[in-house]
């Protein structure tokens, strides 16, 4: 069987990977620099290793590409394209559309479509079945089915193998189909009644997560002002083994999935005249964390930060990965920067940042710690400024939440 993979990002990649093992694999990539560097067997995602694809070019199993013709006989096809949100934080699908666009004018055969972008409940139904179909004009009668996608970048412990898939089809036909592919290369799938659970139900993960992690940070800013340690309080309240799940507190969310799928959410249900007032007061009290953060610095240091060289450490929206999307870091450094501070940032995972290289660990005035890599030590932390404060709670005799 042939695959057409679209999207060679963090998804699409990782399963072109595994995928790759069981099927010829078409990686479809709109941007022709990470096609050209997929070919040439270098892999730009955490967690796929150059040598996998390098193995699978080889046995001739994966190939990527920009020409929408070269994914015209495949079997199955899978969306792995960006969900992001518009400038005025509505769901953005026009990567959807257009991934809609290169399949409906390229494949001329029924075959299965699943998508795996995180989108709101009737997605699939009412948005990509109808684009295809308006693409292909109505040419073509597609099978359609979705799995929501729940890697976790960076993660060693859970992969596609071993993290449970959802899954549905928008007939039983699709649904067993889907059900044999991932088969392949998932232990645990778990078959649902409907495409719209299937897609509620990711939203749901990821808000549950938003949700929580506000709150802790809320808790944060409570325990601080009645002087008490946030971390003691919640290690103490995780000794009950059950109806508790540890949260720690940060300078915000990141990444592409937990400062978005929430809207989705609550985009939806406001259009359904539901409320979503837990989802947005959640957003808006994680986003309020980096001027929280940059006040309690700013109060440790005489009540200004003129001219103050700040260093920020960790820019990744989290540990051990290169990804700055949404990172809680742009906006500490944007606050700290309309204080007057002299700002610089220490990120030698993430390397270069909007032109700006990672700056060294060192001769600072104040250090405010975002995201503790593995590979960054506490004592060059401390060594590096006479006032440190760590959002992350991981370097211990220091200033913090
Ligand atoms: N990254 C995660 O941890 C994660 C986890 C679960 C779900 N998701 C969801 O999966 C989807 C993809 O996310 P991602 O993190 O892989 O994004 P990404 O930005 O890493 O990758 C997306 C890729 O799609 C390509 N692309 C954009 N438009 C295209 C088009 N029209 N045709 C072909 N390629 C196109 C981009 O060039 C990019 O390489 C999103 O809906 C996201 O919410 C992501």
């Amino acid at each position: 069987m042939k695959i057409g993979i679209i999207g060679q990002g963090y998804v699409g990649l990782t399963i072109s990977a595994f995928a790759g093992n069981y099927f010829q694999v078409i990686g479809f990539d709109s941007n022709k620099k990470i096609v050209d560097q997929l070919n040439s067997g270098i892999s730009h995602i955490e967690g796929v290793e150059s040598r996998a694809i390098q193995k699978l070019i080889k046995d001739g199993r994966y190939q990527a590409t920009c020409n929408g013709r070269d994914i015209s006989n495949v079997d199955i096809v899978v969306i792995a394209v960006p969900t992001p949100l518009t400038t005025d934080r509505k769901p953005d699908l026009t990567y959807i559309d257009a991934a809609c666009r290169t399949i409906g004018e390229n494949i001329r055969n029924p075959i299965l479509v699943i998508n795996e972008s995180t989108s709101f409940p009737g997605t699939l139904r009412n948005f990509i079945k109808p684009a295809i179909e308006k693409y292909s004009n109505n040419l073509v009668a597609h099978m359609y089915a979705i799995s929501p996608e729940r890697v976790d970048p960076g993660r060693g412990d859970f992969n596609q193998k071993n993290t449970p898939r959802l899954y549905a089809g928008l007939t039983p036909e699709a649904s067993t189909l889907t059900q044999e592919f991932y088969s392949k290369f998932c232990d645990n799938l778990v078959e649902v009644s409907s495409p719209e659970v299937a897609e509620a139900a990711k939203l749901f993960e990821n808000t549950f997560r938003q949700v929580n992690i506000a709150l802790v940070n809320e808790f944060a800013q409570i325990a601080h002002s009645l002087g008490i340690s946030v971390y003691e309080t919640l290690d103490a309240a995780n000794t009950k083994p059950y109806g508790f799940m540890k949260f720690t507190p940060s300078a915000g969310v990141g990444g592409h999935c937990i400062p978005v799928d929430p809207t989705y959410l609550a985009a939806v249900a406001e259009e359904h005249g539901a409320p979503a007032t837990f989802i947005r007061r959640a957003n808006e009290v994680n986003l309020e964390m980096s001027k929280y953060v940059v006040d309690r610095v700013q109060a440790d240091n005489g009540g200004s930060l003129k001219g103050k060289s700040v260093l920020v450490v960790g820019v990744a929206y989290k540990p051990n990965v290169a990804d700055v999307r949404e990172t809680a870091a742009e906006l500490v450094i944007e606050h700290l920067r309309s204080r007057g501070a002299v700002v610089s940032w220490h990120d030698n995972v993430v390397g270069l940042w909007k032109g700006e290289p990672s700056a060294p660990l060192k001769s600072a005035d104040i250090v405010v710690v975002v995201t503790m890599h593995d590979s960054v030590n506490s004592a060059d932390v401390i060594a590096s400024a006479p006032y440190v404060f760590d959002t992350t709670g991981k370097i211990n005799g220091v200033h913090g939440f």
